[in-house]
């Protein structure tokens, strides 16, 4: 008998369950009811009665035994679980746990302003950022040594002074009006040099987008509309837009437009210097001599042409005052744009 008993408490030392199957099969092998021990304490009637004390004790020790074991493997199997949490199955179905980008804020501007322009018909054209003399200034109206070059401070390729990169996307507007007969309602996005320190208001490269609009009896009244249509769409219905006299080369005669500041309401805030109105574009009607220069008869067509900083706009949108985040890739800044699509 004791060799039994012996047996069984070898038995239940070496238990181990890795499992709840293994565990309840411990559980109903040593602890319930029908249990190895149930059988024993039914033995008892067998036993010699003066060894029944001695066998009596010997089973409850096997009993206390099973039941600390079977605490034992209980903790056990929880703390294992609790570990194994992360070896969990994979579900999948599950969409991939992939950190994605966010659209760059210039970007954003880019497409809005694309938007807005192609829902009254225009059409987006590109053009080189190495640019040559004719396209950037001489087509445009700019005479050979005018002042009006040192407008743009340009970036000149030291071996040919006829290359530089382009100043602004106003080069567009000739190389299409040039190789395309009118009329044109075109926008051309894209990006631009200047020979600048690079500082928090400045930057040697930058964004634009160019737009004109050439055809037969195309007067102010359409530059004004389609400007006003543009900058409520973009800023608000109830953007105001006022525009000032101004000069270029290749525009006669010229304005800014200024928006009522989309920051303060107009009431005076340090974004629009306490006036109420920012600046957003220059415009104008082309001048007569930029459609020659490109065989458009000035005399049955007219047109106007716009020109707006996508990151002046950026900047007014989303209040970011240091033009040098756009190009830093910052996780921390990019980040504060998840929101847009
Ligand atoms: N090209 C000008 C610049 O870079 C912007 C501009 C002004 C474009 C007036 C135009 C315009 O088409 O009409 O400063």
């Amino acid at each position: 008998m004791s060799e039994k008993i012996n047996a069984l408490k070898a038995e239940i030392s070496a238990a181990t369950a890795k499992t709840q199957e293994e565990l309840e099969g411990y559980r109903l092998k040593f602890i319930s009811r029908k249990s190895v021990l149930g059988e024993l304490f039914a033995d008892m009637k067998n036993v010699a009665p003066e060894d029944r004390k001695a066998y009596g004790q010997a089973v409850n020790e096997v009993k206390q035994q099973a039941e600390e074991k079977f605490k034992e493997l209980i903790a056990g199997l929880e703390s294992s679980d609790a570990g194994s949490k992360s070896s969990a199955p994979i579900d999948l179905t599950l969409p991939p746990n992939v950190n994605l980008g966010t659209v760059h804020p210039l970007t954003y501007i880019h497409n809005r302003i694309v938007e807005i322009f192609q829902k009254i018909g225009f059409n987006v054209a590109d053009g080189p950022e190495i640019e040559d003399d004719f396209h950037n200034f001489t087509a445009l109206n700019f005479p050979e040594n005018h002042p009006a070059r040192e407008m743009q401070d340009t970036f000149f390729i030291e071996s040919n002074p006829d290359i530089a990169l382009r100043t602004h996307t106003s080069s567009v507007q000739i190389r299409v009006m040039e190789n395309q007969k009118p009329p044109f309602r075109t926008l051309a996005p894209g990006r631009v040099f200047r020979n600048e320190a690079i500082s928090a208001r400045a930057h040697c490269f930058f964004h634009q987008v160019e737009g004109f609009f050439v055809d037969k009896n195309v007067g102010l009244v359409d530059l004004k509309q389609t400007l006003y249509y543009f900058a409520k769409e973009l800023f608000g219905q109830d953007t105001k837009v006022r525009f000032r006299p101004s000069y270029f080369p290749f525009t006669e005669p010229s304005a800014e437009m200024d928006i009522s500041c989309n920051i303060c309401k107009g009431k005076g805030c340090n974004i629009c210097k306490y006036s109420g109105w920012v600046e957003i574009l220059g415009s104008g009607m082309i001048d007569p001599n930029v459609l020659e220069n490109c065989g458009i008869d000035s005399e049955e067509y007219t047109g106007f042409a716009f020109g707006m900083g996508i990151e002046r706009i950026a900047m007014l949108k989303f209040q970011v005052n240091d033009l040098r985040l756009y190009s830093e890739n910052d996780v921390r800044f990019l980040n504060q744009f998840k929101h847009l699509s």
